[in-house]
């Protein structure tokens, strides 16, 4: 088959469409050929070559695919050649065909494109795992995301605004209109404004009551300062750099907490629970039309250096997917 190589790290014309060995399902596997995948930030630094895959991954970038399983591995049960299927990956989706662990494949929610379906899986995990079972966002409570356009963050709004929360996102201002569109309440340009001081003043002081972070040590110590007594703070990215300073006098006054964690590196049985708990508590969210993938582009896999030029910029909104 052939997939998105990467010879050399370094920038978007690193990615060298190549000849490689086929993938063979294993024990617990199956092969999904691949229809389409998405541009997630974690492939930019894997080309950069900061971002190596863990072990046991295939070597090419891709963390999540759709497509129809082409083989079933032994110990596999419930998924047959020729259905369509979405997976999460910890590698390998920019590809013609994948080897997927059982248990982070799955259906292509109903009434989804199946190469739309590309877009779900990676957020879908990420989000509901820590702002719903990590973090217990609840009905009334007040979501504050960070990065609002962003794949994570679209998916984010849509969740945390099903849920019954009221949801404040940071983004640039020309993606304001359109994450108001998919329910955030508030919408916050951290160019010009800031961030504490607004969601302070759409909460009557109170402060987030969780908040999922991207951009990690330069913005720790202002959103300890924006989180409500008994608040959450989630970190998933660290686009401002691994360190920061944490008042813990401010934390434990609020009585909040801060956790941080990544989905990539998790032991396969707990990513199998959370595509468990995506499936029983977020599919029927996204069949009934509540959450939906935010695609902002399709281009075909074999241009994916554009994509990456594209992602680099942050002009996109939503997903960038590429397409075989
Ligand atoms: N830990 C995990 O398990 C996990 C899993 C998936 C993703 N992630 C992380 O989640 C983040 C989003 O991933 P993605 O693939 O969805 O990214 P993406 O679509 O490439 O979006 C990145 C976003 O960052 C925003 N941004 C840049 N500087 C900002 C700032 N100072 N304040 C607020 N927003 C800012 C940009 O928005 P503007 O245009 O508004 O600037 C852009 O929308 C990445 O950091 C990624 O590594 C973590």
């Amino acid at each position: 088959m052939r997939a998105m190589t990467i010879p050399e790290p370094g920038g978007p014309e690193a990615l060298v469409w190549a000849e490689v060995p086929d993938p063979r399902p294993g024990p617990g596997e199956v092969v999904v050929d691949v229809r389409a995948t998405a541009v997630n930030r974690a492939d930019l630094l894997q080309r950069q070559g900061h971002y190596p895959p863990p072990p046991g991954a295939p070597a090419y970038p891709g963390l999540e695919c759709s497509g129809v399983v082409s083989a079933v591995g032994p110990d596999v049960t419930g998924w047959t050649e020729g259905q369509e299927v979405c997976a999460l990956l910890a590698g390998g989706g920019y590809a013609e065909r994948v080897a997927v662990p059982a248990g982070q494949l799955l259906p292509v929610p109903a009434g989804v494109d199946v190469v739309d379906a590309a877009a779900l899986p990676e957020v879908a995990c990420t989000v509901w795992s820590n702002v719903v079972k990590l973090a217990g966002l609840a009905k009334g409570e007040t979501l504050l995301v960070h990065g609002g356009g962003s794949g994570i963050g679209t998916f984010a709004v849509q969740l945390g605004v099903a849920l019954g929360a009221t949801v404040v996102v940071t983004a640039r201002a020309a993606k304001h209109e359109r994450l108001r569109e998919l329910g955030a309440a508030h919408t916050v340009d951290y160019r010009e404004q800031d961030f504490v001081e607004e969601v302070r003043r759409v909460t009557d002081g109170r402060g987030a009551d969780v908040i999922l972070d991207i951009i990690g040590g330069a913005y720790l110590p202002r959103n300890v300062a924006a989180l409500a007594t008994g608040g959450r703070l989630v970190v998933i990215g660290m686009q401002g750099g691994r360190k920061g300073e944490l008042d813990l006098g401010m934390l434990l006054a609020k009585r909040a907490s801060v956790h941080a964690t990544a989905l990539r590196s998790r032991p396969l049985d707990e990513k199998a629970q959370i595509v468990r708990g995506v499936r029983e508590q977020v599919w029927p969210l996204v069949e009934a039309g509540t959450v939906r993938p935010v695609v902002d582009r399709r281009l075909p896999l074999t241009d994916a250096a554009e994509a990456h030029r594209l992602v680099e910029t942050n002009d996109h909104l939503g997903k960038v997917l590429l397409v075989r």
